[in-house]
């Protein structure tokens, strides 16, 4: 069979004699009922994440059947498979730690099974992010098809969901102002639907991405789980995975250009930090040499144009209400570069001159002129405390702690954090700076540990926010004045190593910076008695620790970048 085979009739099974590799494969197919008429179509491959572990996918059977419905109407023939699914609060220690395997899975699949095109359908945190990954490096043309948002929920009146209302409630559940009672009932009204976090946390954040990189159809980042707006727009992406398998083979759509449109949506929308750690890690496996501290400046001078939590007050339906991405990219159409391509295969300006900018009714949306926030919601530091970066929300932070120096309290661990915070012993007041180590990448696959709960006696006492620093990430639904993905991490020697109780740390977020206030030749001596923890003793974590590179590359596995960005 030649190279340029399509359909089932790609990448034969090598038995040695490519025609009864042929004549088996198709024997077999026979057998799961395709007839010749079925077998001459072009293939799309659909990876799903169905999963009971993740009950944001609960609707994506109904969906994976709407893609498949375009695919038939459009000549193809669709094959469903089954991908890793990562359900963020199902999965221990953290979902980071399997973002890279499921991205290699969905890769490998992709490679190793007959198909002229892929649509991945995922959700929930860690799966868009793997997809993505696999998208850029698969090497077949690939779109995305996310589960979309949940509604909002209410309790007694309030409007809520998850899951900066989850964080919000249970601080206020910890500082005794809401019974046992209360927070039970809250606990039944924060996830009310099927579908992703409906604030802009990491799963819409990475989903409005995914449709600014040219991944995405137009339209799909915001359409609600339980809507036919979402269904409509799965059953377009099969039609357009059909046009993308008989087009002749290209290059991944992630260029500069996309790159820093991205860029500037992220800073737009108030995103979550962790897509600072998932777009550089896309970024380098495009072929792009940048790092945090690059990419940094490139969302500089952006206002904040949208209102959702935790940087606003809305959810993710009144986005969608307000017309979603193509009516945001509208407003910010004077910074990005229209160039770039769509998932519709034209290009951004072409998109744009067919939507209208926003009028007062979609005034989730702000402009250039009237934004909703100043610029800066995202922050890239650097500093003593973070040579290669680090990253803090400074729009779902306090102001005035965002200049802020004060004496070091040291965890070693998310689980030394747990026992001690509320430990009495421990001595600890508002101006102190909590410094979690050894929770990078490379030290726990970067748990959301980094937002650490205050200690009881605090919370009692008024206090609602603290200066945390750490290698950790923290939920994109967090907030908080929280500096994370401090590089290099503490478990290959990075300064936060170096951290003792008592050292005083300074925070300067107007310069872009974070501190360790201590001498040089006092540190040398430290980092001289210092060694590196034990790594695991077999298996994936094992794996995932020799290889891991920093968070500032994108936490990605360094045989799986592409030699050109390998370091
Ligand atoms: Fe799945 Fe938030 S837990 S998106």
């Amino acid at each position: 069979m030649s190279d340029d085979a399509i359909g089932v009739d790609r990448g034969l099974t090598s038995y040695g004699d490519a025609g009864f590799s042929r004549y088996l494969r198709r024997a077999f197919l026979a057998a799961a009922g395709y007839d010749r008429d079925d077998l001459a179509r072009p293939v799309v491959g659909i990876g799903h994440t169905i999963s009971d572990y993740v009950p944001c996918h609960r609707q994506m059977p109904e969906i994976v059947k709407a893609v498949e419905r375009g695919v038939l109407q459009a000549g193809g023939i669709p094959f469903s498979f089954p991908l890793t699914a990562l359900g963020e609060p199902l999965l221990s220690p953290t979902s980071m730690l399997y973002r890279n395997l499921a991205a290699m899975q969905a890769e490998e699949l992709v490679r190793a099974q007959p198909l002229d095109s892929v649509v991945f359908v995922g959700g929930c945190d860690k799966t868009v992010p793997a997809q993505l990954l696999a998208a850029v490096s698969a090497g077949r043309p690939a779109l995305l098809e996310v589960t979309g948002p949940m509604l909002s929920g209410r309790w007694r009146g309030q409007r809520m969901g998850a899951c900066t209302d989850c964080r919000r409630t249970w601080g206020e559940h910890r500082a005794g102002r809401l019974s046992n009672d209360e927070i039970d009932e809250v606990e039944q009204a924060l996830a009310p639907t099927a579908g992703t976090c409906m604030v802009m946390g990491t799963a819409s954040t990475m989903a409005c991405l995914t449709e600014s990189l040219g991944l995405m159809l137009p339209g799909g980042a915001t359409a609600p789980a339980p809507t036919g707006a979402r269904l409509r727009h799965a059953v377009q992406t099969g039609r357009r995975a059909v046009e993308l398998a008989r087009a002749p083979a290209s290059e991944t759509v992630v260029c500069g250009a996309s790159l820093r449109n991205a860029l500037i949506v992220l800073a737009a929308i108030g995103g979550s930090t962790n897509a600072l750690v998932h777009l550089v890690a896309v970024a380098r496996r495009a072929g792009l040499d940048l790092t945090l501290r690059d990419v940094g400046p490139m969302m500089d001078g952006v206002p904040l144009l949208v209102d959702c939590k935790p940087t606003g007050t809305r959810y993710l339906e009144d986005f969608e209400q307000a017309g979603g991405l193509p009516v945001l990219l509208k407003a910010l159409e004077p910074l990005l570069d229209t160039t770039a391509a769509t998932a519709r295969g034209d290009s951004l300006a072409e998109l744009l001159a067919r939507v209208e900018p926003p009028a007062p009714w979609q005034d989730v949306i702000g402009t250039l002129d009237a934004p909703k926030g100043p610029p800066g919601t995202l922050v890239v530091l650097a500093g003593s405390l973070a040579p290669n970066g680090a990253v803090i929300k400074a729009g779902a932070a306090s102001p005035p702690l965002l200049h802020h120096t004060g004496p070091a309290v040291v965890f070693e661990s998310p689980d030394d954090a747990l026992r001690l915070l509320d430990d009495s012993s421990l001595e600890i007041t508002a101006e102190h700076v909590l410094v979690l180590r050894n929770a990078g990448p490379v030290g726990a696959a970067m748990p959301e540990a980094g937002s650490l709960p205050l200690p009881k006696r605090l919370l009692a006492a008024g206090v609602r926010d603290m200066v945390r620093v750490s290698d950790a990430r923290m939920s994109g639904t967090a907030e908080g004045t929280v500096v994370l993905h401090c590089a290099p991490e503490a478990a290959i020697g990075g300064p936060l190593a170096l951290v003792r109780d008592g050292d005083l740390v300074r925070l300067d977020v107007a310069a872009g910076a974070v501190d360790l206030l201590v001498e040089e030749r006092q540190l040398e001596k430290r980092r001289a008695s210092w060694s590196p923890p034990a790594l695991a003793e077999r298996g994936w974590l094992r794996l995932h620790q020799q290889h891991s590179l920093g968070a500032d590359l994108g936490a990605d596995l360094d045989f799986l970048v592409p030699p050109a960005t390998r370091r």
